[in-house]
């Protein structure tokens, strides 16, 4: 098969061109085509002539949304809409990665698929419209949420925690929201798999497991060995421009039916930490 991938330089991107050996890869940065103007968009299909489009372009500055709405919505919702259309003019399918923000966070049980979109952010708003109007658009359209995304190649929480520890003696950490963190490489991996399994729809792909940003930064210092305490707080002392949800685990059971299953969050943090020491030295 052949694969175009929008947003190739972005963190989930750089790991899906690496890990995906398996179809002929094309991976295009925002040089290569800006999404959002739409013969950009056309002449990057046309030119790349793909049977699968991964949509991982995106403006992913959640608190920049807040004051940049209509950039947000240029880039997450009409730029998608133009990408979609010339996917669908050159009969490729598409898979277009949207975000547990699209949820209000509200909940205490996982999320399904069918769940209903609330918004909270500018973000999660222009991800939510752009998946209405893609499913309009191309109703075979599969579309990934994904949650709390790290990596190597990008800035990360993970990569934030521990270059703040080397500095500092104590880090405070919010408790209340919890989510589950996913890593560019399992994803990446997920997604590679669900597009040879022809996937359309919904689906939810993140890391096994659930946690607090708290626990999360805690196992972080706890597994590289060092000796930073990290305390709970709350999010009202770490007040942010956009919402955050304060739970938006995603429910597993959507990925569970094309028989994909990905690795516990603690398993892929051993992981990140053991590619970060190699990447590092
Ligand atoms: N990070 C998370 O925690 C998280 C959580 C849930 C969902 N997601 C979604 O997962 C996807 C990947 O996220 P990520 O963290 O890998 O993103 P990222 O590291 O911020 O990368 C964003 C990518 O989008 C490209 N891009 C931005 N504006 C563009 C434009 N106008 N035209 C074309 N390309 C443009 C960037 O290209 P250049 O670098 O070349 O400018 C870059 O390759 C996104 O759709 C994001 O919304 C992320």
């Amino acid at each position: 098969m052949r694969i175009t991938i929008f947003g190739a330089t972005g963190l989930l991107g750089k790991h899906l061109v690496e890990k995906w050996n398996t179809d002929e890869v094309v991976g295009l940065g925002s040089k290569d085509a800006d999404i959002r103007d739409p013969q950009q968009a056309w002449n990057a299909v046309y030119r790349t002539h793909p049977d699968w489009i991964v949509l991982a372009a995106a403006y992913t500055d959640v608190d920049g949304c807040e004051s940049n709405r209509e950039l947000a919505f240029d880039v997450n919702c009409h730029g998608a809409m133009n990408v979609a259309r010339a996917a669908k003019r050159h009969g490729a399918r598409m898979l277009f990665l949207s975000s547990d923000y699209v949820f209000d966070g509200t909940g205490n049980t996982p999320y399904e698929v069918d769940h209903q979109r609330a918004p909270r952010s500018v973000y999660g708003q222009s991800k939510a419209e752009a998946e209405i109007r893609l499913s309009e658009i191309m109703p075979d359209a599969c579309i990934v949420r994904t949650s709390w995304l790290f990596g190597e190649g990008g800035r990360c929480f993970p990569d934030t925690v521990l270059k703040l520890a080397t500095s500092r003696s104590e880090i405070d950490v919010v408790d209340d929201q919890r989510g589950s963190p996913t890593y560019a490489a399992d994803l990446a991996h997920a997604i590679a798999q669900l597009c040879s399994r022809d996937a359309s729809g919904i689906v939810h792909a993140t890391n096994r497991g659930d946690c607090s940003w708290f626990e999360f930064a805690r196992e972080i210092v706890s597994r590289a060995g060092l000796t930073t305490i990290i305390k709970p707080t709350t999010s009202d002392k770490f007040v942010r421009p956009a919402e955050r949800p304060k739970y938006s685990v995603l429910s597993s059971s959507s990925l569970e039916k094309y028989a994909i299953t990905m690795p516990g969050w603690e398993d892929a943090l051993k992981r990140y930490l053991a590619a970060r020491k190699l990447t590092e030295s």
